[in-house]
């Protein structure tokens, strides 16, 4: 066969590149990529990991306060009926009401796993894994590692996943899928050190690539999460859903400026931490919303039985949702309350001894001794939003993970659907742990029922190579730092914690010259560890994870959860019916939908509508 190629008038030899052959390749090494991995190779597939980053380095490390699951250790009255109620609340109802099922009823199977596994997880004085409150959960909930619980799970998955003999390619960077007509049949990436490509044939893949918080200027997310599972998924004909639901974690640092957004613990509330502003009042009192009024202490009197352990108390309103919390922070500064720096005050040092804080968050005290000089055991700390998660991404099948691109799968945080219009903190180390594990059995089950290898196509190599090194053959053109730069103002300022139609299409119509620009980039250099090259390649999918979240929040014309539009304030029943769905258009243009959602399952309709009182009194006669 000719392998050669002319494309215009750049010659792309394909005949040296390094091919690789497995069943499954999984992009995205973090807790969903390594989790899923595992369940294949399990499964006896041939399975390759890919990662941009080294292994272990993701995101999952950034879920400190522990992972969700109704084990019930600290309090008996936990059940999965409560949990899957207090993620449907939390999420706005607007959850895929299976996925948050099979979320709530498998997540304390998967952390016990986790455990046989080796994980070491904090005790009760029992000697039963330790569970700590957190937003939105109705009781202590979060399976932990003092404040260090992700990277606790990362070690264990990456020792077990490594033992079962999964293939790993570190620092290697996905560029595109390839396809056999409508089947995935592998992808094209690039050895970042070397520049050269590789070719990855297989049956199935996974993405498991997280977010795109690098698309904002303040961020709780590390270079890595350019949104490249949703620009290559999309790229493949999967469509993305739910992306306008954003969320703002509302404890970011926001001192000093060289850390501004890097992630305070949800623990350090969990742990009985107050905000305050500069008047030195807590100011959530005045922030519940109707829905948690009931569940929600509205004196500080009761937050002190609360922290002391008293069953009857209500949760203090520190620990709502985070859509709530970072909201209630920018109004405090907004109205001229706010600390030094622009955001809140954050006290524990005022609620537990130095002894407590230490034990209990102690990546949080080294974290502000190191980067703020700032001792959180006798000082407050300044915390404001930051752009933590996504809760939309590629819309998959609830039960195998497959998006409608047959062998193309996703889970963990780039897959949309479990957590709504708001992730609950926690929940999303035990949805990696429980979709990872699904996606690997949807994959496997995929190829059982396969009846023919799918084909690598040459032309479609040509082209990937081609886009990729176009970059670096032009003569000049844009610079991709500056073009990412303007791109976290745009959707810091436009598409940020309160948006308005007017912000939006200021957003949306500056992304579209930045795409114009886009088309001119030029990275100087060679390809041997090129870092602009680098950038450029992942501006490509910053963009398109950029457009997916400003259209589809143009479109959602109301507030919910992590959405919140001022010029449509509160939530509006008719939406509560869709979900924004973007997919790539015949004439290559992004396009937006509004698809209707199924009706919810009458069983489960009827569990999220039950009161705390109604599920106990069901779970105490059903055991
Ligand atoms: O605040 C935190 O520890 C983050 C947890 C999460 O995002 O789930």
């Amino acid at each position: 066969m000719d392998r050669l190629q002319y494309l215009g008038d750049v010659k792309v030899d394909i005949s040296d590149i390094q091919v690789v052959e497995h069943d499954v390749i999984v992009l995205g090494a973090g807790g969903a990529g390594l989790r899923a991995a595992i369940e294949c190779s399990m499964r006896g597939l041939s399975t390759g990991l890919v990662c941009k980053s080294l292994l272990g380095k993701a995101h999952t490390v950034m879920a400190e306060g522990g992972v969700a699951a109704a084990l019930g250790n600290v309090d008996s009255r936990d059940h999965w009926k409560v949990h899957f109620r207090d993620t449907m609340r939390g999420g706005k109802f607007l959850n895929v009401w299976r996925m948050a099922e099979l979320h709530a009823k498998e997540a304390p199977d998967r952390v016990r796993e986790l455990e046989e596994w080796g994980a070491v997880f904090d005790r009760t004085k029992a000697g039963l894994i330790n569970q700590r409150n957190f937003g939105g959960h109705r009781y202590p909930r979060l399976a932990h590692v003092g404040d260090r619980t992700g990277l606790e799970i990362i070690r264990t998955l990456q020792d077990h996943g490594i033992h079962q003999g999964i293939d790993v390619y570190m620092e290697c960077t996905g560029l595109d899928f390839l396809k056999d007509g409508d089947k995935i049949s592998g992808m094209v990436a690039m050895w970042r050190e070397t520049g050269r490509f590789v070719i990855f044939k297989a049956k199935a893949a996974i993405v498991a690539t997280g977010g795109g918080g690098k698309a904002w200027k303040i961020t709780s997310n590390s270079w890595e999460y350019t949104g490249d599972g949703y620009g290559m998924a999309y790229e493949a004909g999967a469509e993305l859903m739910d992306m306008e639901f954003t969320q703002f974690h509302p404890t970011g640092m926001v001192w000093p400026p060289s850390v501004r957004g890097t992630l305070v613990t949800e623990s350090v509330r969990g742990e009985g931490g107050v905000l305050l502003n500069s008047d030195g009042k807590r100011f959530m009192f005045h922030n519940i919303p109707d829905r948690f009024a009931d569940e929600t202490a509205e004196t500080e009197e009761e937050t002190v039985r609360w922290l002391a352990g008293d069953r009857d108390a209500r949760r203090p309103p520190e620990l709502l949702t985070r859509d709530v919390v970072a909201r209630a922070i920018r109004k405090e500064v907004k109205e001229g309350r706010g600390s030094p720096h622009g955001g809140a005050f954050l006290d524990i040092a005022s609620k537990r001894t130095a002894e407590d804080i230490q034990r209990k968050l102690p990546s949080m005290y080294h974290q502000f001794k190191v980067l703020a000089e700032l001792d959180i055991t006798t000082e407050p700390m300044e915390v404001g939003p930051t752009l933590h998660y996504f809760m939309g991404g590629i819309r998959v099948d609830a039960d195998s993970q497959m998006s409608r691109v047959p062998g193309l799968f996703a889970c963990g945080e780039c897959a949309a659907g479990m957590h709504g219009a708001n992730r609950l903190g926690g929940n999303s180390l035990s949805d990696l742990l429980v979709f990872g594990k699904l996606s690997g059995e949807g994959a496997a089950k995929y190829i059982e029922g396969m009846t023919s290898e799918p084909m690598v196509d040459d032309n479609q190599i040509r082209s990937i190579i081609r886009d990729a090194t176009d970059i670096l053959n032009r003569e000049s053109g844009e610079n991709p730092y500056l073009l990412h730069e303007e791109m976290e103002d745009l959707m810091q300022n436009c598409v940020g914690i309160v948006r308005t139609e007017e912000l939006l299409m200021e957003g949306i119509e500056g992304l579209g010259k930045l795409k114009e620009s886009y088309g001119k980039v030029k990275a100087s250099g060679a390809s041997q560890f090129n870092p602009g090259w680098h950038e450029a390649i992942a501006l490509r999918n910053l963009l398109i994870t950029s457009e997916a979240v400003a259209n589809a929040a143009l479109i959602r014309q109301e507030s919910r959860g992590a959405h919140t539009r001022v010029d449509y304030p509160g939530e509006q029943n008719e939406w509560l019916q869709y979900n924004v769905v973007l997919s790539k258009g015949e004439d290559g243009a992004m396009k937006s939908e509004k698809i209707e959602r199924p009706a919810p399952n009458t069983e489960l309709d009827r569990i999220a509508n039950l009161s705390i009182e109604e599920i106990e009194a069901e779970v105490t006669a059903e055991s």
